[in-house]
């Protein structure tokens, strides 16, 4: 895909951008010229991505923030380091998320608890605590699960986070309007990343009507589409090849 130039250079940080899904945002923003601040914890993976965008040499760049989102004290410094590389934040794109998958019978308070903290209340308060770094204006982009609509057996936590996020993105987006900053969520279906390691990829396949998983360049398009449209707030983009319909 030809990705055109962003008009005006965006400053955006990106958790979750050590791997899969972040990382494929992080790469796709510095093509078109845009600074990101691409947060994990795993730091190696993130200074190979520095690298690996410097190699290729796009209008914008990289920055590592290295932090655990679940730790106050790293969101702050994450967000401190964020600020201080980029010289200010336009927008955010919050993909760090894990997936505990149990039968409800056999769930632990540690998984419900993990999923809740790193996939709803971490972004959630991430996002608080950027708000008054944020530019008017800008624009918040969540990572959702198609399974926030859709019982999968097995996926109480993950799915109770997602679905939580998605209302917790609707109050913000209202309370957020009056600054003009958005605030949307990009729902995938199953996409090819470590996260299902050790999952059926056929079987998985084979419950999309497209006939296939998702790629993460794909998910990422639906996000630069969400950062870059000046009148969508407040929704919910579900992009799942078709697994909803079945
Ligand atoms: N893959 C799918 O099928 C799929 C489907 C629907 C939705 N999603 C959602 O899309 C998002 C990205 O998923 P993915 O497939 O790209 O997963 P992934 O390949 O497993 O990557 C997860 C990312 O989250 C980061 N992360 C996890 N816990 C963290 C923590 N406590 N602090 C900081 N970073 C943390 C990881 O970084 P470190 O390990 O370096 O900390 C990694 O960069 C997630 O929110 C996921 O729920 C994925």
């Amino acid at each position: 895909m030809t990705i055109p130039p962003s008009k005006v250079p965006q400053r955006v940080l990106v958790t979750g951008a050590s791997r899969g899904i972040g990382r494929a945002v992080a790469v796709l923003l510095a093509a078109r010229g845009d600074w990101v601040a691409a947060c994990g914890r795993d730091v190696a993976a993130l200074t190979e991505l520095v690298a690996e965008s410097k190699q290729e040499g796009g209008a914008g760049g990289i920055f590592a923030v290295p932090g655990d989102v679940t730790s106050e004290q790293e969101r702050a410094g994450l967000l401190d380091a964020a600020v201080a590389v980029l010289g200010g934040l336009d927008a955010l794109v919050l993909s760090a998320g894990i997936a505990r998958h149990a039968l409800f019978g056999a769930i632990t308070d540690e998984d419900l608890g993990a999923t809740l903290s790193t996939n709803l209340v971490a972004p959630v308060l991430l996002a608080q605590r950027a708000l008054g770094r944020l530019s008017d204006g800008g624009a918040v982009v969540l990572l959702g699960s198609n399974l926030a609509h859709r019982s999968v057996a097995g996926t109480l936590a993950y799915a109770a986070s997602k679905a939580g996020l998605e209302a917790a993105a609707r109050t913000m987006a209202l309370e957020l309007a009056p600054r003009g900053i958005r605030v949307n969520v990009v729902a995938p279906g199953a996409v090819d990343t470590e996260m299902l390691r050790g999952r059926d990829l056929s079987g998985l396949a084979k419950s999309h009507a497209l006939g296939r998983i998702g790629r993460t360049d794909e998910i990422a398009e639906a996000v630069l589409f969400l950062l870059d449209s000046p009148w969508t707030t407040g929704t919910t983009l579900i992009v799942d090849g078709g697994a909803l319909l079945q």
